[in-house]
């Protein structure tokens, strides 16, 4: 499915982590982005459900008023900060015209993080997802979205994935390093989950975090309209809008399933053990544990 050339699908390099090449040329007013004190910046690392977070913190914002969180799609309500394509204007342009207070989202590794986010001290929510529903959503995402290169069988995109060697580089150091921020900065560190065991629980603890008391009636609309059934029919919300020729969801929705475990039914039991194994070591020595199954 080449309709674009596979020369623009072939990552690039971003001080060592792969990255897409349009994003890396537009890397210079990515680092130099200004932030604001009252920014809340979105992080994860892909396919973890960023977008499901995104638009529970644009019910919050909006104090759970459907309409206006269905004034545009979700990828122009909260600005991708390192997003940059031909012919659209790039996250940190859209950033510069949007009032303030702003969401961000970035799939950045903390390291690379603008300095500016951390200057002006602002508030930050971090959710990771479990690495083997991660590398399998990643595996449908690498497919549907076109900036990627071809990911192969499965078990070819398992090595690449544990190597590191996919869009954002490796998981396992993305998750770590965004959990050892949290002992210094203004961070929430959440899971995709606890979010889908325990959702209300989930939202009083980013309502706490941003110190935002709302009415009880509002945090059911935002659990209701937040759920994975709500949001894939939500055109605002889903992904359908955006050209056909980025993303192509008739390979693959970007609401997929919205599961935790749906790794089981794509893992071999061999697959399975040398992935555990490859897990404990790039763990060993971190207290930050996951739950493969919710
Ligand atoms: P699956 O491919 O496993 O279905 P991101 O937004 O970071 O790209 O993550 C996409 C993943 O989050 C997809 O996972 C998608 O289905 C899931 N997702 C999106 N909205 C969700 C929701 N409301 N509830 C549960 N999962 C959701």
């Amino acid at each position: 499915p080449a309709d674009t050339p596979a020369t623009l699908r072939e990552l690039g390099n971003l001080h060592g982590i792969p990255l897409y090449k349009s994003f890396v040329e537009g890397w210079p007013q990515v680092e130099a982005f200004q932030a604001r004190p009252d920014d809340l910046l979105i992080s994860t690392y892909p396919k973890s459900g960023t977008t499901w977070l995104s638009e529970i913190l644009d019910m919050i914002y909006q104090d759970g008023d459907v309409e206006k969180c269905r004034r545009d799609a979700i990828f122009n309500r909260v600005p991708f900060l390192e997003m940059k394509a031909p012919q659209i204007p790039s996250g940190v342009e859209q950033l510069e015209k949007t009032p303030s207070p702003r969401l961000v989202k970035t799939h950045l590794p903390v390291h690379l993080l603008p300095s500016s986010f951390w200057d002006k001290n602002c508030k930050v929510i971090y959710m990771a997802r479990n690495p083997k529903d991660v590398v399998i959503s990643y595996y449908y995402f690498y497919q549907m979205a076109k900036m990627h290169p071809d990911p192969g069988t499965l078990a070819e995109f398992l090595e690449t994935f544990m190597a590191g060697k996919v869009a954002y580089g490796s998981w396992y150091e993305h998750v770590q390093g965004w959990w050892e921020k949290k002992h210094e900065k203004q961070l929430l560190y959440l899971f995709y989950e606890d979010m889908k065991k325990d959702p209300r629980q989930e939202v009083q603890k980013i309502l706490r975090f941003l110190g935002k008391e709302v009415a009880e009636g509002t945090v059911e609309r935002i659990l209701h309209h937040t759920s994975f059934q709500e949001m894939k029919k939500n055109p605002a919300a889903n992904y359908e809008t955006m050209p056909t020729t980025l993303m192509d969801h008739s390979l693959s929705p970007f609401l997929r399933k919205g599961i935790s475990g749906d790794w089981k039914n794509h893992f071999t039991v061999a697959q399975n053990e040398r992935f555990d194994q490859h897990y404990q070591k790039h763990m060993a020595g971190s207290d930050l544990s996951f739950q493969m199954e919710a």
